[in-house]
C-alpha cells in the first residue's frame, strides 16, 4: 500500500492514513528508569566490584519538576545485587579471554585497594547524581564527562539561531561555539570573519565534512533556516504562512507525525510559505512548562521565529487573510500531498537553487548483503533527512536534560570509575584544585565537546509487535547477526544501546554474552497488545520521552542496526546522514516498502 497514498475525501484520507500508518508507530514507553546490564563476560569483572556497591540504589532524578526516578547501574531486574553474583558465577566458566583483563584489573585495584576505589567511584556517582536531581552545584565535584552543561548549551545555540540586526545570517562561523564568544582584539580578523558569516556557510548543527553528509546538507540547512526566517515577519506584508498541528489521530506514531511535518516543509517551500508548528499532543504533559506545553519548542528549538509565529497566530483569526491565501493549514492539502508530495528542488524566498542532489546519495546502506546505489524515491529519502535535521537542529535545555539523565544512568558509573582512576587518592581536593585551575582551554575551546559516551557504541532498533501488517519481521538473531558483521570488521566495538519496547528481546540478550548491552528500564510490552494501548499505558510523558532518547541516542552512536522498513528507523537514518554518520554504513535487515 502507498504510503497514505490516494487523494479524496478528507474524511476517509485520514482514516486511510491511520491504517496505512497504524504500525508507524513507534512508540515503548520511557526513561522513567534505565537499567544497565552487561552480558559480556567482562562484566564479571565489574560486577566483582558492582555487588559491593549495593549502595548503588535508586536515585531520584528531578526532570524539570517532573520527579522521575532513574535506578542506577542495576541488573536486569530490580533484584540487582544476587543478579550480579548470578552473572559473575555463569562468567567463571566461560570467560577465559576475560583473564588478561582481569589480572590488570586485580593489579588496579591491589595498587589503590579495591574496597577504597569502591568507596570513592560510588561517592562520586551519588554527587553527580544529586547535581543533576537538585541542578545546581553544591560541593566541588570533578567534572562529570558525560553530562552537559545544558543551560550553557541553550544559551549558546540561542545565539545561533537568531540574527543580528541588518545580517543574511546568525554568527555562524568555523569557530565552534563558545569560542566564537573569546575576546578578540584583532580587528582584522574579526572583519575576515563577519565576511565569512555574511555567506552563512556554516549551520553548526551540522557535523562531520560534506564527504560524510548527503549532498549539499550544509546549503540546503542553511537555505531552510533562511527561508523560516525572513527579516521581517512582522510588517512584510509578503510573508505567508502554513500552520499545521501534529498529526493527532491515535493511530499515528511518532514517527509517522514527524515524518508528516517533513512533508508539511516541503509544501511549505515550495509554496514560498514560514512553516508554523502548532499543537504537538506528545508534548501535552507536565514535562513541558508554560509556553513549551504541547510545542514543539519543548523537546528542539522552534521551527521559526517567535516574531512569525506571533504573526502567524495573529493572521490565524483573519478570514480575509484565509481568502487571500496568507495562511493555509493542513486540511488545505490531500494526504498524498503531505506524504508524497514533491520534493523541493529549490527556495524561492532566498533564489537557491539546489537541482537535485539525492540522484547523487553515496551508496552506504547494506541489504542482504549488498549496497544498495539506487532504489525508488530517493528524493524522499534524502529529503526527509534534510527536514528532519532542520526541525532537530538544537535540543531544548529539557531535552538535553533527559539526554544527561539516560546517560548517567548508563554510563554514569563507568564514568565515575575513569574519573576516580584518573585523579589518584585525594579526588575531592584535587577537585577542589581543579576548577581554581580551569582556565581558557577549558573555558572556550574544551566546552565544545560533546559529553562523553563509551565508543565505539552501536545503536539497535528492534521493533516487533504490530508492525507486523506493515513489514515482515525479523527476529532479533537477524539483528544481532548483522551486529555481529560489524564487528567482523570492528572488533573493538562490543557494546549495544539497545531500543526496544519488546520484553522479548531483553529476555533475548542473555544469550548473547560476547556484548554489552544497554536499555531503559521502562515497562515493556508483553505478547500481543496493541502499540495504541501500550503507549496508554506509559501514560504521555514517558512514552514520548523514552523513545526520543533512544532516538537522540541512536544518532549519536558509530553504528546503526535497524530495520529501514520502518519509518523510525528510516528518520535516524535521516538524521545519521546529515550527522556526519555517512561513512559508517547502515546495516538494515529489511527495505523500505515502497523501494
Ligand atoms: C525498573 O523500573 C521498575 C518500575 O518503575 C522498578 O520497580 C525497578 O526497580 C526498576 N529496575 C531497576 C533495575 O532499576
Ligand atoms: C532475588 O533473588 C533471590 C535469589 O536469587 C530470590 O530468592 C528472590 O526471590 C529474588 N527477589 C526478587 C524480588 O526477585
Ligand atoms: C541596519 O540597517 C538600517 C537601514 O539600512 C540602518 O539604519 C541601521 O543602522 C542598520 N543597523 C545596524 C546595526 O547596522
Ligand atoms: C484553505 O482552506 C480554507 C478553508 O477550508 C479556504 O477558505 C482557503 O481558501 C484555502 N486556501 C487555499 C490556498 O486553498
Ligand atoms: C537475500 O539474498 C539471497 C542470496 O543472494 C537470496 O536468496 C534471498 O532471497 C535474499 N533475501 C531477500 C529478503 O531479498
Ligand atoms: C493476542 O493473543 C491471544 C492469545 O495468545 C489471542 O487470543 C488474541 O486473539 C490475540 N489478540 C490479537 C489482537 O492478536
Amino acid at each position: 500500500m502507498e504510503e497514505g497514498g490516494g487523494g479524496g475525501v478528507k474524511k476517509e484520507k485520514s482514516i486511510e492514513r491511520v491504517v496505512s500508518q497504524k504500525a508507524l508507530q513507534m512508540g515503548s514507553s520511557f526513561p522513567c528508569q534505565i537499567c544497565v546490564v552487561g552480558f559480556l563476560c567482562g562484566v564479571c569483572l565489574t560486577s566483582l566490584f558492582l555487588a559491593a556497591l549495593t549502595s548503588f540504589g535508586s536515585f531520584g532524578f528531578g526532570n524539570g519538576g517532573s520527579a522521575t526516578s532513574f535506578s542506577a547501574l542495576a541488573a536486569s531486574t530490580a533484584n540487582s545485587t544476587s543478579n550480579f553474583i548470578a552473572t559473575a558465577s555463569t562468567c567463571t566458566t566461560n570467560c577465559k579471554v576475560q583473564e588478561k583483563g582481569a589480572e590488570r584489573f586485580a593489579a588496579d585495584s591491589q595498587e589503590s585497594g579495591t574496597e577504597r576505589y569502591n568507596e570513592r567511584v560510588s561517592q562520586l556517582y551519588s554527587a553527580w547524581s544529586s547535581l543533576l536531581s537538585e541542578r545546581k552545584k553544591s560541593t566541588v565535584v570533578p567534572n562529570a564527562p558525560h553530562l552537559e552543561d545544558c543551560k550553557s548549551t541553550a544559551r549558546v545555540n540561542r545565539r545561533l539561531d537568531h540574527r543580528a540586526e541588518n545580517a543574511s545570517y546568525p554568527p555562524w562561523t568555523t569557530w565552534k561555539g563558545r569560542l566564537d564568544s573569546y575576546p578578540n582584539a584583532d580587528q582584522s580578523s574579526r572583519l575576515r570573519r563577519d565576511q565569512s558569516i555574511s555567506e552563512g556557510a556554516y549551520p553548526p548543527w551540522i557535523s562531520g565534512s560534506d564527504e560524510e553528509n548527503y549532498p549539499l546538507t550544509r546549503r540546503v540547512q542553511r537555505d531552510i533556516w533562511a527561508h523560516q526566517h525572513p527579516p521581517n515577519c512582522r510588517d512584510d506584508p509578503e510573508v505567508k504562512f502554513l500552520v499545521a498541528d501534529f498529526e493527532r489521530l491515535p493511530g499515528f506514531g511518532i514517527g509517522a507525525q514527524f515524518a508528516g511535518m517533513c512533508g508539511l516543509l516541503a509544501i511549505a517551500i515550495t509554496e514560498k510559505r514560514v512553516l508554523v508548528t502548532n499543537y504537538y499532543n506528545r508534548a501535552d504533559h507536565d514535562g513541558c512548562k508554560g509556553s513549551f506545553r504541547g510545542s514543539w519548542s519543548c523537546y528542539f528549538f522552534p521551527e521559526t521565529s517567535q516574531e512569525c509565529r506571533d504573526r502567524a497566530f495573529e493572521v490565524m483569526g483573519d478570514r480575509e487573510a484565509w481568502e487571500r491565501g496568507i495562511i493555509t493549514s493542513k486540511d488545505n492539502y490531500t494526504s498524498k500531498e503531505i506524504w508524497a508530495g514533491r520534493t523541493p528542488r529549490h527556495v524561492s524566498l532566498t533564489h537557491r537553487v539546489w537541482g537535485e542532489p539525492w540522484s547523487y546519495l553515496q551508496p552506504t546502506t547494506e541489504i542482504n548483503g549488498s549496497l544498495v546505489a539506487f532504489h525508488r524515491k530517493m528524493d524522499r529519502r534524502w529529503w526527509r533527512a534534510q527536514a528532519i535535521r532542520y526541525l532537530m537542529r538544537f535540543q531544548t535545555e529539557y531535552t538535553c536534560e533527559l539526554m544527561n539523565s539516560a546517560r548517567h544512568a548508563a554510563f554514569g558509573e563507568e564514568a565515575a570509575k575513569m574519573v576516580v582512576s584518573s585523579l589518584g587518592e585525594d579526588w575531592d581536593k584535587e577537585a577542589e584544585g581543579n576548577s581554581r585551575k580551569m582556565g581558557e582551554i577549558e573555558e572556550y575551546v574544551w566546552s565544545n565537546h560533546k559529553p562523553w559516551i563509551p565508543r565505539p557504541l552501536l545503536s539497535m532498533h528492534v521493533r516487533m509487535g504490530d508492525k507486523a501488517c506493515e513489514m515482515k519481521l525479523v527476529e532479533f538473531e537477524g539483528y544481532v547477526r548483522l551486529a555481529d558483521r560489524i564487528r567482523q570488521r570492528f572488533p573493538h566495538l562490543d557494546r549495544v544501546w539497545l531500543s526496544t519496547e519488546m520484553e522479548d528481546v531483553i529476555e533475548k540478550t542473555k544469550q548473547y554474552k560476547k556484548w554489552k548491552f544497554y536499555y531503559t528500564n521502562v515497562t515493556r510490552q508483553v505478547g500481543n497488545i496493541t502499540m495504541a494501548r501500550y503507549e496508554a499505558s506509559l501514560g504521555r510523558q514517558t512514552s514520548t520521552n523514552y523513545p526520543l532518547v533512544n532516538f537522540l541516542m541512536a544518532t549519536e552512536s558509530d553504528f546503526f542496526v535497524g530495520a529501514l522498513g520502518s519509518t523510525w528507523c528510516f528518520l535516524i537514518d535521516g538524521m545519521r546522514n546529515t550527522g556526519g554518520k555517512v561513512m559508517a554504513g547502515y546495516l538494515s535487515v529489511n527495505k523500505d516498502r515502497f523501494w
